[in-house]
């Protein structure tokens, strides 16, 4: 079969990470028979030093015309100024919008041969194996008002947080279905003590519950739900939360898997069923690290497994998906290991190495 992919590499290491998953998409074209064309295009900084914009129209164009996205990372300290009206992070947001990718599925199962990689006791993270769905365009990020003032008592800002009963609904209803398909439990991360978007998320929870009886549901707390996630993470499957608790819960979550260099994700534009393709848009969880930039340092492996993830949700190729798992799975009980999973008695090796470790293991 054939595929249009929009590979947007952006910056810092993203450039770096994205070269090493094209290169296991290379060959898994090859082994699987398919053809994966590459359509390659600015965005973040990038696009800001390029052409002046954080999101290229040619970039959104071409996005359309795809059928999925390969995103690298975007930001740096370069395009940090606080005053600044366009700004690397607006590119990526806009493009989330306008691909109306409203459900971010981050996985954190933990490998286990990387359970001396974290901090936290062995006992406490094997098995851990659940999935965060975090709605990804509502909330915090895109409600207006959304401004900063001066007033004659000095400056003041204002972000507005608003959901609708509609987009509450969507995106609950996805962590149900996958539920389903899971261990029938899910939890409903939200703060109903204190905001009102979150008692109205809480209602909609329930009323969309009812159409899943066979799936478990159970409120809780952000600030307990952080909590829970270190004491007892084994407890989760399914979380389902706002676009701001998704944002902060995962990279906590990325503890338990190691490193935010493990923990993959898949933007998608619908719910994901049974031989349905979905439009989707597949990156790292983790930022585009300027420090490590150009050095090889950078881990590829959850932007590689988030390209597992685009040739599940939104190719169908689950054979192909699951041979990338497989070989990532591989290269680290061989023991070889990126310089933030490392460990006594590893192979370290670069982004580059790492990158053609697994590709070799596709290719097998
Ligand atoms: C993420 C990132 C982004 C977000 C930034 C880069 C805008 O942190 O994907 O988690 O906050 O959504
Ligand atoms: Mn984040």
């Amino acid at each position: 079969m054939k595929f249009d992919i929009a590979v947007l590499p952006g910056d810092g290491i993203g450039p770096e990470i994205t070269d090493e998953a094209v290169k296991v998409l290379r060959v898994v074209g090859k082994r699987f028979g398919h053809q994966f064309n590459l359509h390659y295009g600015l965005i973040g900084g990038a696009a800001l030093d390029e052409q002046g914009v954080s999101l290229v129209p040619e970039t959104l164009k071409m996005c359309r015309n795809c059928d999925a996205i390969l995103l690298g990372a975007v930001g740096g300290p370069k395009w940090d100024d606080p005053q600044a009206k366009d700004r690397p992070e607006i590119g990526l947001l806009t493009l989330r919008k306008e691909m109306k990718l409203f459900a971010n599925l981050r996985p954190v199962k933990v490998f286990s041969v990387l359970v001396d990689a974290t901090n936290l006791k062995p006992q406490v993270i094997q098995g851990v194996d659940f999935i965060f769905v975090r709605e990804l365009t509502g909330g915090l990020y895109y409600g207006r008002p959304k401004k900063r003032w001066q007033t004659s008592q000095g400056r003041r800002a204002v972000d507005t947080m608003i959901y609708s009963e509609a987009e509450i609904a969507r995106i609950v209803r996805l962590g149900f279905e996958l539920a389903r398909g899971r261990r029938q439990r899910m939890v409903s991360v939200d703060k109903a003590n204190v905001l009102e978007c979150s008692r109205l998320w809480r209602q909609v929870t329930e009323e969309v519950a009812k159409s899943y009886p066979d799936v478990e549901l159970e409120h809780m707390l952000v600030d307990a739900c952080g909590m829970r996630l270190i004491q007892n993470p084994t407890y989760f499957d399914v979380l389902v939360t706002e676009n701001t608790f998704g944002d902060i819960l995962t990279d906590e979550a990325s503890m338990l898997v190691g490193s935010l260099g493990m923990l993959a994700s898949a933007s998608l534009a619908g719910v994901p069923q049974r031989e349905k393709r979905i439009f989707g848009m597949y990156e790292p969880s983790h930022g585009s690290a300027p420090r490590r930039a150009g050095l090889n340092l950078a881990n590829p492996i959850a932007t590689i497994l988030s390209t597992a993830f685009m040739l599940y949700y939104s190719f169908g190729l689950n054979e192909a998906a699951q041979a990338v798992e497989s070989a990532i799975a591989e290269v680290l009980d061989e023991d070889y290991r990126t310089y933030d999973i490392m460990s006594e008695g590893k192979t370290k090796v670069g982004t580059k190495e790492m990158g053609e470790l697994i590709a070799g293991k596709v290719r097998d």
